[in-house]
């Protein structure tokens, strides 16, 4: 049986196409099949894929469809069930028509949260569809659970501990914020930092291809696998954090 994740936040660019790339990546690493269900009718991870392959950065680990509908996931998701580990399912930022079907097949459904007003808006309202989904079945107990994930979290407030003093560079608004958001979502204990690496994911496709290109000299200098080992490691946390559930510790506000 697969473990099924899907990403959910109705705001636009909160990072649900972002951490489909970095589980994907950590799931390949650990040498596990994954499926990643594209549900965005602007098929960014499909295009990201097919882009990636085409560059060479094929991983016969990584298998992309993509659907704008709905209930088509059930059958992907049965067809596919036995033959992968892992099935993520990217969303798009819009509307809400579909959620009550994602909530049908998946095991986690894990919302990307970034600190900014709108962000947190669109979060309230994923967390209040899912209580009211809770009240309109008859066993509230086969509803995947919500994880909340902060992501593009600057890496200083990643290391930042509640009590110590704001760090210089970040305003005080966004250091409220960014504690006034994990007192309100109780948030998974692993944050998404704002990361290069990441960006460059769009490129290049799975982060662990790009670490090995780095380390044998085929892109950037060697200097650089370091850093993309770093972002792989983090990935793999996340990864287990989501499918254990655990949420943050009092020392980092919750
Ligand atoms: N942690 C991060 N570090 C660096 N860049 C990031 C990070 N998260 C997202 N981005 C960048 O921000 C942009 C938007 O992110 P992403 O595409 O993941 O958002 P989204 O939630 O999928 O948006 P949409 O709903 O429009 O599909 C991308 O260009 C991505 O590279
Ligand atoms: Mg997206």
């Amino acid at each position: 049986m697969a473990i099924v994740i899907g990403l959910m936040n109705r705001k636009g660019g909160a990072g649900k196409s972002t951490l489909t790339k970095l589980l994907a990546s950590a799931i390949a690493h650990s040498k596990k099949k994954c499926l990643v269900i594209d549900l965005d009718p602007a098929e960014d991870i499909l295009k990201w894929w097919t882009r990636a392959e085409s560059n060479g950065h094929y991983d016969e680990k990584i298998m992309v469809r993509a659907t704008t509908v709905a209930e088509d996931l059930y059958e992907i998701v049965a067809k596919n069930d036995d033959t992968v580990d892992f099935i993520i399912i990217d969303t798009k930022g819009e509307g809400a028509e579909w959620a009550d079907d994602l909530a049908g097949v998946v095991d986690r459904i894990v919302v990307p949260c970034t600190n900014a007003n709108p962000d947190r808006d669109r979060t309230r309202e994923t967390i209040a569809w899912h209580d009211d989904l809770k009240k309109r079945v008859v066993s509230a107990d086969q509803i995947p659970p919500l994880q909340v994930v902060l992501t593009r979290v600057p890496p200083v407030m990643v290391r930042h501990k509640k009590d110590l003093p704001k760090p210089k560079d970040i305003t005080t608004r966004d250091f409220d914020r960014h504690y006034e958001i994990v007192a309100e979502f109780n948030p998974l204990s692993t944050m998404v930092p704002e990361r290069p690496q990441y960006r460059e994911m769009d490129e290049q496709g799975l982060l662990g291809g790009i670490m090995d290109r780095c380390r044998n000299g085929q892109w950037s200098d060697k200097g650089q696998a370091l850093h993309y080992e770093s972002a792989l490691a983090h990935a793999i946390d996340l990864m287990n954090n989501i499918i254990e559930g655990t949420k943050m510790e009092p020392s980092h506000g919750a």
